[in-house]
């Protein structure tokens, strides 16, 4: 741990606009500093820096805080990276607490092990540039495959000689200890069988071109070589072994060099191999990692969900292996993540797709050819048996089971509209199917010892299957969208339900200008819905009252005069949901057109998924009630109409949430 007293010299040192000024071009501005917004696109600038109040805030994506946040933010640091970075800055020595001999011995070791891989790395980049038989060989073959020179120093590829021990030799001469080069896997140490006293070094990466991998934040952890030869019995990449310092569980190829795009780009495209990484950087895509021809880990999706909700995996063309990498999908949903599917021609991978095709092309191929995960297996089907009713039996199971590791309910939900919809089958059957595997898996799931994390994330998802009451979740974002967005005025496309000449009922659009709150109190108040919770049903009328009697509504007076009862609740709502409610939307897929329209869409969903909720809890219980009587034709007249109201909801809930496929 850092002591604190480092951390707060590290506070009193570092200048805030110093630090952005590293990564952002400020210009004085009164008071403040302004410049272009680093976490988005745009060409007036709307990022503002207050060195008086040593915060800064970010209009355009609504960022905001302190130097240490900026540095979370933009570098994607944890909190120690962060302090640990200023204090380099400012020449603070950084002091650490609570550590035993043990860790301190443990900490110097994985340091000396960065720095033995950080040599190697360094190495192997100066023999495939100065080296004549790294210039004929390793660059060769690189600029044959069509890498630029700044591709090559970018990732700092390099090649390691042909020789048994040129490396190894290089390093003891430049002073690396021989324990650290043979625990990083980079020098292999054998026993002279001639001669047991002493042993024999060889270097691993022999004759390979190098491929340094890097941590989050840019440290050499480990290495992937690849032969040049075709020799069938030696693997086509070596990989560094497991070490204290590499887990390949947890890298992602590429991450370091994606990072900034990823959050940036708010999507991640995950490929299969180093080259497909760096073909695709090269064409101008940065934001793509790979996963190095493992099964993708749920640590890996941890990395990439600390920068994006949203996944694209891209497949290569042979559908071998197919089949088997969909499991990383449900691993992706699980962590409440978005994943697209891309598969690429037959015989082509990203990389060489993107090498033959220019940058326009390959956009629009990825932009047409992402497929939705319900899509995608709904069309795996499709090839496998188009009218085999079993097959196709088994298929909605298999996106049911997909779905149900979803862990966001109103999600789950609109994905089995999506389903039902695509595989044309009833929403009833798959919700109820749904349930079903909710309890299964909780019942599975308790037989099982739990012997890792991973069976108790999917215990704990699943009984969120059961358990989350979808009317109060939709209840409290109703809550949230007032308290963030209420008093601000939105243009609402409203769909209206007018006769048209043959007296059939249509859906018609009308546009209004309105405050959030009119437009949330008139949607609610058309199917007189009254919240079920007794806390929300109070805040939301004091809500709608404050608002409705000041001319200049104002949320922190309101929450001072708020029964204090609520106050914790409403802060969690504004605190979690300012994140969320919003990205929400890109999560699901949902890319409204323009960027205003997001809390439109935001307000017509959740209100819209409300009121289908509770008809449909409406019809279930005039169903019970057919069975218990027998003069029941107005009953069923009822039911009718209240199935004819919720189709015309589910239209209009179709027409707001415009999947982008
Ligand atoms: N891989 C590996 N060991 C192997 C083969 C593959 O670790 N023996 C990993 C590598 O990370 C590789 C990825 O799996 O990048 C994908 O394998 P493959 O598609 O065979 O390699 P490509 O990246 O296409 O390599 P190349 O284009 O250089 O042949
Ligand atoms: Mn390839």
């Amino acid at each position: 741990m850092i002591a604190k007293t480092t951390i707060d010299q590290v506070y009193e040192t570092a200048r805030l606009e110093e630090v952005i000024g590293d990564f952002v071009q400020l210009k004085k501005s009164g008071s403040n500093f302004k410049g272009l917004s680093p976490f988005s696109d745009e060409r007036t600038p709307s990022f503002m820096v207050s060195p008086v109040k040593q915060i800064w805030k970010d209009f355009s994506s609504g960022k905001g805080g302190n130097v240490v946040a900026f540095l979370m933010e933009h570098e994607h640091f944890t909190y120690p990276e962060a302090i640990k970075y200023l204090a380099k800055k400012y020449n603070i020595e950084v002091e650490e607490t609570e550590r035993t001999d043990e860790e301190k011995q443990e900490a110097n070791e994985r340091e000396s092990m960065y720095l033995v891989s950080e040599y190697a790395q360094q190495h192997f980049s100066e023999m495939l540039w100065k080296s004549e038989l790294g210039k004929a060989i390793g660059l060769t073959y690189f600029k044959e495959r069509g890498f630029t020179d700044d591709t090559i120093k970018k990732f700092s590829l390099g090649y390691c000689l042909d020789q048994w021990d040129g490396f190894t030799t290089a390093a003891l001469e430049s002073g690396y200890q021989l324990k650290y080069l043979e625990k990083t896997g980079l020098t292999i140490v054998k026993e002279d069988s001639a001669n047991p006293q002493n042993t024999k070094k060889f270097d691993r990466f022999k004759g390979r071109v190098m491929f340094p991998i890097h941590s989050m934040s840019g440290r050499v952890l480990g290495f992937g070589g690849r032969i040049l030869t075709n020799d069938k019995k030696a693997a086509k990449y070596l990989n560094s072994p497991e070490s204290d310092i590499y887990h390949k569980s947890k890298v992602l190829y590429g991450i370091y060099f994606a990072k900034q795009a990823i959050a940036k780009e708010n999507n991640c495209y995950l490929v299969e191999g180093y080259t497909d990484v760096i073909q695709f950087y090269q064409r101008g895509i940065q934001n793509v990692v790979s996963s190095s021809g493992t099964a993708l880990t749920p640590e890996q999706i941890r990395l990439i969900n600390r920068l994006t909700k949203n996944i694209t995996v891209l497949f290569d063309g042979d559908a071998a292996g197919l089949r088997a990498s969909i499991r990383g999908i449900d691993l992706i949903l699980e962590q409440g993540m978005n994943v697209k599917v891309c598969t690429f021609p037959e015989g082509e991978d990203p990389d060489s797709f993107s090498k033959n095709n220019e940058l326009e092309e390959v956009l629009d191929y990825l932009k047409s050819n992402s497929k939705d995960f319900i899509q995608f297996k709904a069309s795996l089907l499709a090839e496998e048996a188009a009218d085999d009713p079993i097959k196709r039996a088994e298929t909605v199971r298999d996106i049911v089971n997909s779905i149900a590791k979803i862990p966001d309910a109103i999600k789950r939900e609109i994905y089995v509209q999506e389903c039902a919809q695509i595989m044309n089958v009833s929403e009833g059957v798959l919700f109820s199917t749904l349930a079903q595997i909710g309890k299964k898996n909780q019942t599975d799931a308790s037989k099982h010892v739990k012997k890792e994390q991973k069976a108790f994330d999917v215990v704990k998802n699943e009984i969120k299957v059961e358990k989350v009451d979808l009317q109060y979740e939709l209840e409290r974002k109703i809550i949230g969208i007032l308290l963030l967005y209420g008093y601000e005025t939105r243009e609402f496309e409203d769909l209206i339900l007018k006769e048209n000449e043959e007296g059939e009922l249509e859906l018609k659009s009308e546009n209004t200008e309105l405050r959030v709150y009119e437009n949330v109190y008139l949607n609610l108040q058309e199917d007189e819905i009254e919240f079920s919770n007794e806390d929300f049903k109070s805040i939301y009328q004091t809500l709608i009252e404050g608002m409705n009697l000041k001319d200049d509504f104002k949320l922190k007076s309101f929450i001072t005069e708020l029964n204090q009862r609520f106050v914790p609740e409403i802060s969690s709502i504004i605190m979690e949901d300012e994140k969320d409610v919003i990205h929400n939307w890109e999560r699901k897929d949902i890319y409204p057109k323009k960027k205003e329209d997001k809390v439109v869409q935001l307000v017509s969903e959740t209100i819209l998924t409300l009121r289908s909720f509770l008809i449909q809890k409406l019809i279930s219980s005039l169903h019970i009630q057919t069975e218990n009587n027998d003069e029941n034709e107005e009953l069923v007249k009822e039911i009718m109409d209240y199935l004819e109201l919720k189709k015309l909801l589910s239209e209009k809930l179709g027409r707001v949430l415009s999947f982008d496929f």
